[in-house]
């Protein structure tokens, strides 16, 4: 079953007032398509959370960063959490204010780290001593002070899939909670930072939150020994957002609940809270269309062979990731047991497999679910591909916020 905002009527699959196979025919596939109403909701819901909390939303831009989608967020008075220069330059390109943009990511360079100094974004998620160092030398070459929070790994399981799990001891990510004080120490003796802030991010698509909240505690309980040390901490970044449900059973956790619970740990700690939400805003607001190529049966299996492929979107093949796939027309009585493939030349380009799913024919049209977020901005020109055209769809119209790529793009700059 597709997820809303996708919803059957009368057995032709619909977002909004749109007839999605009239994009897929129109605009080809495979097409990405969103949803800007359900964005615009889906962002809400967690500003809304917040209430009275001093707070703000940053938007993660490495969930979907398409200029389109950027615009719509900051018109909702948005914030961005960024990891590059690149996704910087986005973010300005869209018309985001740039004090209103938080610098995530273990290995900013000078450039970038010049780059977000002169736009004046709000503040840097630091990662090691080194970068502090590095933000110092740069701002104070500007003559800016650079706002800065610490990362801090607080060494807790977010018991999600282990490439985007972030907060263990033996990852990359933040500095240690143990040894994160000295840091702070360091921090103030430097002339151009203003280290003001705490982080945390301990993974993505967490569909429990229990994980977050031993989290919290562990981060409320070293901002108070901050203060008390005489480190002036305004601000709690809590991280990326919650998980979405990506198969039929799986419930989606309850932001607002979440998020009122975090306020209420966090009151009377005088603090600004942040928040990087990103696939929670995006992914269930997208699908990816597809064309069924050919169907294929071996002794063994049966095959679907769709026009879409690892390149379009890796999630499957990265992190064994479930995407549901649901025809675009109810046409055909019964289901069958299929691994649904792509063309590219590897066994590991799957959708699925051993999926019951849809008797799908060749030329049919299959909506793959919960594609909004790390699925566009993940695609590849693997085997040749140009990348698919991204649609957004409001209401009873929809337009293209990004046209396919062609054959000219694939060789543009070789
Ligand atoms: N903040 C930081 C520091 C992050 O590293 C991330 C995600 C976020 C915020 C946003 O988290 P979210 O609200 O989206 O859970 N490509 C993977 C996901 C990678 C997530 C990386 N960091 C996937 O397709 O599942």
């Amino acid at each position: 079953m597709p997820f809303p905002p996708f919803t059957y009527r009368n057995r032709n699959l619909f977002v909004e007032e749109v007839d999605l196979e009239e994009i897929a025919r129109s605009a080809g596939t495979p097409v990405y398509v969103y949803s800007a109403t359900a964005i615009r909701e889906r962002y809400r819901r967690y500003d809304d959370a917040f209430d009275e909390t001093p707070h703000e939303v940053f938007y993660a831009v490495k969930a979907n960063s398409n200029l389109s989608v950027l615009r719509l967020l900051a018109s909702e008075g948005a914030g961005f959490d960024i990891v590059s220069g690149g996704e910087l330059y986005r973010v300005m390109r869209a018309g985001g204010p740039a004090e209103k943009v938080v610098f995530s990511g273990v290995g900013k360079t000078r450039e970038e780290v010049e780059y977000a100094l002169s736009t004046g974004i709000h503040s840097f998620n630091c990662e090691s001593e080194a970068e502090l160092a590095l933000i110092d030398s740069i701002a104070s070459r500007m003559g800016k002070t650079a706002r800065i929070a610490m990362r801090v790994n607080p060494h807790v399981d977010a018991q999600t899939h282990p490439y985007i799990s972030t907060g263990l001891r033996d990852h990359k990510f933040g500095i240690d909670i143990a040894a994160v004080e000295a840091v702070y120490a360091r921090a103030a003796q430097f002339s151009h930072i203003a280290a003001e802030g705490v982080s945390c991010h301990i993974g993505s698509q967490l569909l429990d939150t229990a994980p977050l909240k031993e989290a919290l505690d562990a981060v409320l309980e070293l901002v108070e020994r901050l203060r008390a040390n005489g480190v002036p901490i305004r601000h709690l970044d809590l991280g990326g957002g919650l998980g979405v449900p990506y198969k039929p059973e799986q419930e989606e956790p309850d932001v607002t609940a979440h998020i009122q619970a975090v306020c209420e740990r966090c009151a009377g700690h005088d603090l600004k809270l942040m928040m990087e939400p990103g696939r929670s805003i995006v992914g269930p607001a997208g699908v990816l269309l597809s064309r069924v190529l050919y169907r294929k049966s071996t002794d063994t299996k049966e095959f679907v062979v769709v026009d879409a492929a690892m390149n379009d979107l890796i999630r499957p093949a990265l992190y064994q990731a479930y995407h549901e796939i649901v025809p675009l027309r109810q046409h055909m009585p019964g289901t069958v047991t299929a691994d649904v493939v792509g063309p590219v030349c590897e066994t590991g380009d799957f959708f699925a497999r051993d999926r019951e799913m849809a008797n799908v024919l060749p030329g049919d049209f299959v909506a793959l679910c919960t594609a909004g977020a790390y699925g566009f901005v993940q695609a590849s020109n693997y085997n040749s591909r140009p990348r698919p055209a991204e649609v957004l769809v409001e209401g009873a119209s929809w337009k293209f916020i990004r046209t396919r790529e062609t054959s000219e793009d694939l060789i543009r700059g070789e």
